[in-house]
């Protein structure tokens, strides 16, 4: 699909301003996509320039937006905290609508932009802002922890958002607050499991669940290690908490990525959505990606031609009600104001425990 008006012409001065992206990408696209990608990344950031623009970009694009235009890329905890202190005066979401929508909560004076409207997330809407109110009803005195991935009405519902980065430490930090033996997680059945797994705090969950990570089954890992017996397994924590026992180490898509280059193993397969071994891989060429990976269609929606777009006519804008945004915002800064865990939560303690205090409501 062409973007809108552009005249794609692969001159000379395209090839040489997109040529650090082509030797991160050229293992995943051939020279003929390429030559149709490269003139929209050279335009893209042109006009990031002249709007006073930055793309935040997730762990899950596609490589040549990752690599090819995204200003700062990583996981919904590293994009969040980068969204509060951007001075750039517009911000453009390459992930999903959630993300889009925390940007704005936490930078309310910029223009932030989604380059299509329906990038949404099952997690987000497995849950709205009534069931919060009947849980709190039902427990009442307990915080409210909310996974990042909810609506910001969700958001304004609670007292302190986490990421997968960070669960376990914000559980912990919530209850010693509150003064509680157990605190409400919420909207992730399997991320509640799974951080209960690390954690002596008692957790209430909700049904919600990843539609891309749920798919994977203990059956498929111990399979792959038997096809790939030097393979070092690692999974996201929205995974069932049974992948995550069979597998060598857990945690959020950057923990995955400095898991890959800090300890450059021979062989990996990574749990979780399809872009993610693509992108890692342009920085560990000696590692081998074995790739059983799920495509999340929500993340897949944002493609070189929408962003183009969403930079040239300033859509799609993506507002949140002041009030809404002012409750949300306390919840997401709270989060963002923790100071740097110790260690990075990791969930590699999972197979230790051996009693797991889960309410699901
Ligand atoms: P993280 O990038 O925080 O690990 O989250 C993964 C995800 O599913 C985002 O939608
Ligand atoms: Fe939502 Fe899962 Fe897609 Fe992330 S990968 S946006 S959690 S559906």
């Amino acid at each position: 699909m062409a973007a809108d008006g552009f005249q794609f012409a692969f001159t000379p001065e395209v090839q040489a301003a997109t040529a650090p992206a082509w030797e991160k990408v050229k293992r995943h696209i051939t020279p003929m996509e390429w030559r149709g990608q490269a003139p929209l990344i050279a335009e893209i950031n042109r006009l990031k320039r002249e709007k006073d623009a930055v793309i935040l970009a997730h762990n899950y694009m596609t490589p040549e937006i990752f690599h090819g235009v995204g200003d700062y890329v990583g996981d919904s905890l590293g994009l969040a905290k980068e969204a509060a202190k951007s001075q750039a005066k517009v911000i453009v979401q390459a992930g999903v609508h959630f993300m889009a929508e925390t940007s704005k909560v936490l930078s309310p004076e910029k223009t932030v932009l989604i380059p299509d409207l329906r990038a949404g997330c099952s997690l987000a809407s497995s849950i709205t802002a009534a069931d919060v109110r009947l849980i709190k009803q039902r427990y009442p005195g307990l915080p409210v922890v909310t996974y990042v991935n909810t609506s910001a009405e969700v958001k304004a519902e609670t007292d302190i958002c986490c990421t997968s980065a960070n669960a376990v430490q914000v559980v912990e930090a919530a209850a010693r607050q509150w003064g509680v033996e157990r605190v409400i997680l919420i909207p992730d059945e399997f991320l509640a499991r799974n951080v209960a797994r690390q954690t002596d705090v008692g957790i209430i969950a909700w049904k919600g669940r990843c539609e891309v990570h749920e798919r994977f089954t203990a059956a498929d890992i111990v399979e792959l290690k038997a096809a790939y017996p030097d393979a070092e397994v690692l999974a996201h924590p929205e995974c069932p908490a049974e992948v995550l026992e069979v597998a060598d180490f857990a945690g959020s898509t950057a923990a995955m990525n400095d898991y890959v280059l800090r300890r450059r193993p021979k062989r990996v397969v990574l749990i979780t959505e399809c872009s993610m071994a693509d992108n890692v891989a342009a920085d560990a060429h000696e590692t081998e990606f074995v790739r059983p990976c799920n495509l999340c269609p929500h993340m897949k929606r944002i493609t070189l031609e929408n962003i183009y777009d969403a930079l040239l006519h300033g859509r799609h804008e993506v507002t949140v009600d002041p009030a809404i945004s002012e409750r949300a915002r306390l919840a997401v800064q709270r989060m963002v104001d923790l100071p740097p865990p110790a260690k990075p939560a990791r969930y590699d303690l999972i197979k230790a425990r051996h009693h797991v205090d889960v309410e699901l409501i």
